[in-house]
């Protein structure tokens, strides 16, 4: 049976063998699927041991910029976003780096959260990894302005930098306040503790603009919750995100589409 895992570190928590399973049964394909601890100084010999004869690998922190050097071809997403979080053993054994995570966020706002992105005013808050991966799909969006908003400001004008051929991105630091806009999205890994960007309340126009966290809880993250508070019209988490991105990969290993409404509604029951 091919066979197909997840690696990281820590992995014990990853979705992603559920989510793959689901989409295996739902689709009659025959595989498997499995998370591996890859150790933090040898995920080389851990993506190299499972691909000799697995046949696809996901890639989750902190490896996916240690991916994206690793394999020998990158589809136009993962040469951008510098990260792959999707590897493909193709016929003649070389290795294709994909990165879903932008295609599974810009498919996630727009078909299921109906959000519309073109001509949309969008602040990114964050630039790190997360927000690099999802920068070239948003632009592809044609919003009429896409600012990366960042703590540290010098990192979120390089970002701005590398993408200003795609579209209309800006930079700026976490003081930054306009009008408001039509919609945040936070890319920071602020929500891991809790805490949430000083960013202006303002930015958010009560009962009108959407507020995105790319982080997924049980319960409402902080940046959700502070959105809300604002008068947010709606916050949307990443659990959405993440089996969005979860498909985009199952369709490029298995040419299949899976439906993603079910399994997503299954994962919020967990
Ligand atoms: P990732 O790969 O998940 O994006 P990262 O590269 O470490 O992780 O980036 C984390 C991002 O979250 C950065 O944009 C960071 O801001 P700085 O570049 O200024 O460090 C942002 N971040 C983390 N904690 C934050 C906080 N409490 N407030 C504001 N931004 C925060």
């Amino acid at each position: 049976m091919d066979r197909y895992a997840v690696i990281g570190n820590p992995i014990a928590h990853s979705k992603s063998p559920l989510i793959h399973r689901m989409f295996a049964e739902q689709t009659g394909q025959a595989l498997t699927y499995e998370a591996l601890l890859a150790p933090l100084d040898d995920f080389a010999g851990t993506l190299r041991g499972f691909l000799a004869d697995g046949h696809g690998v996901n890639v989750t922190v902190p490896f996916k910029e240690q991916a994206w050097a690793l394999v020998d071809s990158h589809s136009a997403a993962a040469e951008r976003a510098g990260a792959v979080n999707t590897i493909l053993r193709q016929a003649d054994g070389s290795l294709l780096g994909d990165n879903t995570d932008g295609r599974g966020l810009v498919r996630d706002l727009q078909t299921n959260a109906g959000i519309k992105l073109r001509g949309a005013r969008i602040l990114l808050l964050g630039a790190g990894g997360a927000s690099r991966g999802v920068i070239q799909p948003l632009l592809a969006a044609r919003p009429s302005q896409l600012c990366v908003v960042n703590r540290t400001v010098d990192k979120a004008e390089q970002l701005a930098t590398l993408f200003n051929d795609l579209g209309p991105i800006s930079a700026a630091g976490l003081h930054w306040l306009e009008e408001s806009v039509d919609l945040i999205v936070n890319a920071t890994s602020a929500s891991l503790g809790g805490e949430v960007p000083a960013i202006s309340p303002k930015l958010i126009r009560p009962g009108h603009t959407v507020c995105y966290d790319m982080m997924y809880a049980s319960e409402p993250t902080a940046f959700n919750r502070w959105a809300s508070e604002h008068g947010a019209a709606r916050c949307v988490d990443g659990l959405g995100m993440l089996v969005e991105q979860a498909a985009e990969a199952f369709e490029l290993w298995r040419g299949v589409r899976p439906e993603t409404a079910p399994v997503f509604a299954a994962l919020r029951r967990n």
